[in-house]
This record gives C-alpha cells, structure tokens and sequence, in this order.
C-alpha cells in the first residue's frame, strides 16, 4: 500500500517506538504512587516534558498531556470561557479544525471571521470580530486540507490591539513537529499539538497553556497535571511523543523542501496529462507536505475508494469528515465552486514518501479520472 495521508495520521516513527517499548518496560508504574517505581515513572514524564519544553521553546509546566489535538483545543476553550463569566464569545476563522468550531460553538458564542481564496485570514477581519465580551482568538499554523499558513504574529498583533483581554488558541496540530515552532516567543496563549501527526502514537498530544493562566479541568479525578487534567497519566505515550518530536524536527526543514519537490513535480506529471486538475491554494504560504488536488466531473469518495482499489491511500479531506461524507468547510470558505470541491482530494506526504510511490499515484489518478469522465 502507497500511504499518502500523512496529514490524518503519521506512521509510527521507530525512535517513538523503541522509546515507547523501552519507557513500558521500565517506568510503568503509576507516576503519582509514591514509592520508588512510581518515581521513576514520575522522572520519565519529567524528562519528557522537559525535553519537548525545549524543543518547543516553553517550561516543562507549561505543557499538559493530553490525547491529541482535539482534547487540547477544547481544553483550551473550556479553560478561556471559564476565567470571567462577562467574556463568552469566540472568535475563530473558518477554515479551523471541528474540534476547534464544534467544541466553540457549543460551548459559547462563536463568531467565524472568513478567509480569502487560498485560505489566509486577514489580521483586520481578526481583529474587527473581536469584542469586548471575546475570551478566545482561535487560528491554526496550517490547515489540514491545504497546507495554508497562516501570519502568526501579524494576527496576534492584531488580536493583541483591540482586545487584550483576549486569550489566543493556536491550533498547531498541523506544524509542530513539521516545522521550529518557539511557542514562548511566539506570544500565543495557548497551542494544541498532535504527536499522531509527526510519528508519536496515536492518543498522545500536548496543549501548551503559558504560565499563569488557570486551567481548570475538563476532566475532575485525581487532580493529575497540576489539576488541569485528571487521569493516571500515559507515561509511555509521554517518553514517545518527545521522542518522535525530537525526531521529527532534527531534519525537517529538509524534510519539507524535499516534500514540496515531489508533490511539485507529481502536480506538473498531472497536469500535462489532465489540464483541468487544480492545485487548491498552491499560491498560499504552505507546508510543502500537502496537494490538495481537484479535477471538475469528479466524485471524491468514488475516486479515494478506485484509489484505494489500487494500492494507494489518500484522503478527501479531513479524516473524520471524510468518514461521514461531509463536504469540507474549508474549500466552502475558500470559495471554491461546489463542482470542483466535490472532485478535491488531500495528497499528504512525509519524509518516507519516494519518488516511485507518487510516479505511481500519478499514473493511477490520470488513468482513474480519465475513466471516470467517460
Ligand atoms: C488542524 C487540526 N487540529 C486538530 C486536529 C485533531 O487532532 P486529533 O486527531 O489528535 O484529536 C487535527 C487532526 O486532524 C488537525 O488537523
């Protein structure tokens, strides 16, 4: 199988894996008994977070374990509506994950600021939805259906200028571990990863909420993380996610660029063949990992299932959208017509992807489209 969906979930990175098989092996104890085989298990979660604190530019205490991305952004918005009952809405763009929009709407009053047509926000539409009662900004590094990136600090200075009360969520689900991310620096105060993304294993991720912001728990138990998140925590999943993180950025500049060659060169091999297929946003500032490919006359599930048939994973969109059929919210905010978003796939790479195995998806995408216009 040719697996190019490496935005849903990554493979499995073996420096994640033999530090997960090696942290079950001697720190299993629970990290909050008190004798000597919970200690070490204390100090392996430690030394994890420390290790990704440094990777990511922050504190150790900065860092809360989560289960992935989803449960850190809606971490994150439970913990901002939470500070002051007066400041209840939310300010999100409209091309963000579902876990940000669906945890916002249904916890406060969400506002969705758009995006022009390949998917960047503008800091002034930002900043002129925010209002005196905004508890939470929310926007992402990148998208996981086009790879648009977003101004980072072009937005916060935006956010910052009108409503300073605000708190600001950066869902980097879709940049850590792809790219440097110096989250102190950055002035965010909040940011969610997902480890599945970059090699760590599934159920493992992070938000990092900046010193002296509250956290109250969404889930009450034993009080585990400083009370911010109770449950025994995975302390395995913990010693792989910094080891897959570590990992993941050792090369990933040159990971990138040589991701974004391929996929340059799988796009002109189709497009010399196919001269209707379009690359979604290719003018955007993206991640070199991601193709968002579409071609008019199409159905995209039907061509991710003839796809399938031959040996080669891709995605439509998102992965849990894309279970449930759902057309995708961020090529409808991006404007796109319903015609060509119908016929869009996401072809996603990473840095065990080659050149034969996207020579091979091209061939197999120009002879599936062409049978399927006729
Ligand atoms: C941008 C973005 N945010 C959040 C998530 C949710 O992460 P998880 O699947 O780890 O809950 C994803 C996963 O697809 C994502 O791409």
């Amino acid at each position: 199988m040719i697996y190019l969906d490496w935005n849903a979930t990554a493979p499995l990175r073996p420096a994640a894996r033999s530090a997960w098989l090696a942290a079950q092996d001697t720190s299993w104890g629970n990290p909050s008994s008190v004798h000597g085989i919970g200690q070490r298990a204390r100090a392996a979660i430690d030394g994890a977070k420390t290790a990704m604190a440094r990777l990511l530019g922050c504190r150790g205490y900065e860092l809360v374990l989560t289960s992935g991305g989803s449960e850190a952004n809606a971490l994150a918005i439970h913990a901002a509506l939470s500070l002051d009952p007066q400041r209840n809405s939310i300010v999100a763009s409209a091309i963000e994950h579902s876990s940000v929009l669906r945890n916002a709407s249904a916890r406060g009053a969400l506002t969705v600021v758009g995006v022009d047509p390949v998917g960047r926000i503008d800091p002034a539409a930002l900043a002129a939805a925010c209002g005196p009662a905004t508890a939470l900004v929310c926007f992402q590094y990148a998208n996981n259906e086009i790879g648009t990136l977003q101004e980072i600090p072009a937005l916060i200075a935006a956010v910052r200028a009108v409503a300073p009360a605000a708190l600001i969520l950066l869902d980097a689900a879709q940049g850590a571990g792809k790219r440097p991310l110096h989250l102190g620096a950055l002035g965010v105060d909040f940011a969610s990863i997902a480890g599945h993304k970059f090699g760590a294993p599934l159920g493992a991720g992070l938000l990092y909420a900046r010193t002296g912001l509250k956290v109250p728990p969404l889930i009450h138990g034993g009080r585990q993380q400083q009370d911010r998140r109770s449950g025994t925590e995975d302390v395995a999943g913990a010693v792989a996610l910094a080891a897959a993180l570590g990992d993941a950025l050792h090369d990933s500049a040159q990971s990138e660029e040589r991701c974004r060659n391929l996929l340059d060169s799988c796009f002109s091999t189709i497009a010399a063949e196919l001269p209707e297929a379009a690359w979604i946003a290719r003018a955007a500032p993206r991640l070199g990992h991601t193709l968002s490919l579409a071609h008019p006359g199409i159905d995209q599930t039907a061509l991710v299932q003839r796809l399938d048939l031959a040996g080669i994973a891709v995605s439509t969109g998102a992965a849990c959208m894309a279970a449930r059929g759902e057309p995708s919210h961020v090529l409808r905010a991006l404007g796109i017509a319903s015609e060509l978003a119908r016929g869009a796939i996401r072809v996603s790479i990473g840095h065990q992807t080659t050149t034969s195995e996207l020579d091979a998806f091209a061939a197999a995408y120009v002879r599936e489209v062409r049978l399927m216009l006729r």
